[in-house]
């Protein structure tokens, strides 16, 4: 089975609005909530390509029942903690006469020692050889070394692990061995201490992070697709030039198509090809929406995959 796990989820409560006036009370035109939070994109992003899973995590309240009903009618299975707080509602605007988008994130609740280990306690009981997906902030009460301590846990019994955090939690989640991480430059320049510049650079970070025990390093380039660098293999995959609409949501995404590679028995090349493809179609869908079925079918094709660098068995 597949889980993912968000512990800062959020209720993205969606407004459209034709101008921002800040003399007037403006008129909401439409609105909508969403469940939301990285590996709830993730879960989504399965589930649209037919894969089932189960979202963890903490929720919480009225906002933290209305996520879990949303994702009960889209069809993803959940098994969150339920804490004292209230799961945060995030708000985003659209202005429809430009097509401007404002977002609002909050903080979320505060989780309590008795509640983070309620979920500790659910991680020891997860069944072995599961795929495990962890993204997403930290909430209040929680320290990165959580990261650490779930990696341990599910790597006790063969689950394979892949990691998407940035900063601190990152750095902490790594100690663990995760099998597989997903930086952006950005997050890889962060974890390294350096600025990263050019293929070559980008390269030498990612090895740098495989020899610390990071057996798969999949570095997210945008537009420029994804690297991934192992111990014996390094690969680049590049998208082609698509009209990207938003971005939203394209590394998620990638998460979800790397891990339904690994579910399907594909090889890492093809795995890999898998993640740029459904990272690419969540570019090409408007606002928060996420990569479809037929979007990723048609974008496959059009991956170019080049080896970099195959030591032993190709
Ligand atoms: N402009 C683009 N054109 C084509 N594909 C894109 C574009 N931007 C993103 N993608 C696809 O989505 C993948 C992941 O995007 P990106 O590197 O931006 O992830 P990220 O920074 O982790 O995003 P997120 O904000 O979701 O965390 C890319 O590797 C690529 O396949
Ligand atoms: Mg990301």
């Amino acid at each position: 089975m597949i889980y993912t796990i968000t512990l800062n989820p959020a209720l993205d409560r969606t407004l459209w609005i034709q101008k921002v006036r800040d003399d007037v009370s403006n008129r909401i035109l439409e609105e909508k909530s969403f469940a939301g939070g990285k590996s709830v994109d993730v879960s989504k992003v399965l589930k649209n390509l037919g894969v089932d899973n189960i979202a963890l995590g903490f929720v919480g309240g009225f906002a933290g029942r209305e996520l879990e009903g949303r994702l009960l009618n889209e069809g993803i299975q959940t098994d969150f903690v339920h804490v004292s707080g209230e799961t945060r509602t995030n708000i985003i605007i659209h202005e429809k006469e430009t097509g401007k988008q404002l977002a609002f994130n909050a903080r979320g609740p505060e989780i309590r020692p008795s509640e983070l280990m309620e979920f500790v306690e659910q991680m020891e009981r997860l069944p072995c050889g599961a795929i495990v997906a962890i993204g997403g902030s930290l909430p209040l009460g929680v320290a990165p070394e959580i990261y650490r301590k779930i990696i341990t846990i599910v790597k006790r019994c063969q689950s394979t692990v892949v990691l998407d955090v940035d900063g601190v939690a990152l750095r902490v989640g790594i100690l663990a061995r995760p099998d597989v991480i997903k930086p952006n430059i950005h997050e890889l320049s962060e974890l390294v201490g350096r600025e990263l510049k050019g293929l070559d650079e980008i390269v030498a970070a990612a090895r740098e992070i495989n020899r610390q025990g990071v057996k798969i390093v999949l570095v997210s380039m945008g537009g420029k697709g994804i690297l991934l660098v192992s111990e014996e293999k390094e690969y680049l995959a590049e998208p082609p030039n698509v009209e990207v609409q938003s971005t939203i949501g394209a590394g998620d995404s990638s998460v979800a198509g790397f891990v339904y590679g690994i579910m399907a028995g594909k090889d890492l090349k093809e795995s890999l090809i898998y993640a740029t493809a459904t990272g690419t179609a969540t570019a090409m869908s408007q606002g928060t929406a996420l990569c479809k079925k037929e979007d990723f079918e048609a974008i496959l094709p059009q991956i170019k995959l080049s080896v970099l660098r195959v030591e032993g068995k190709g």
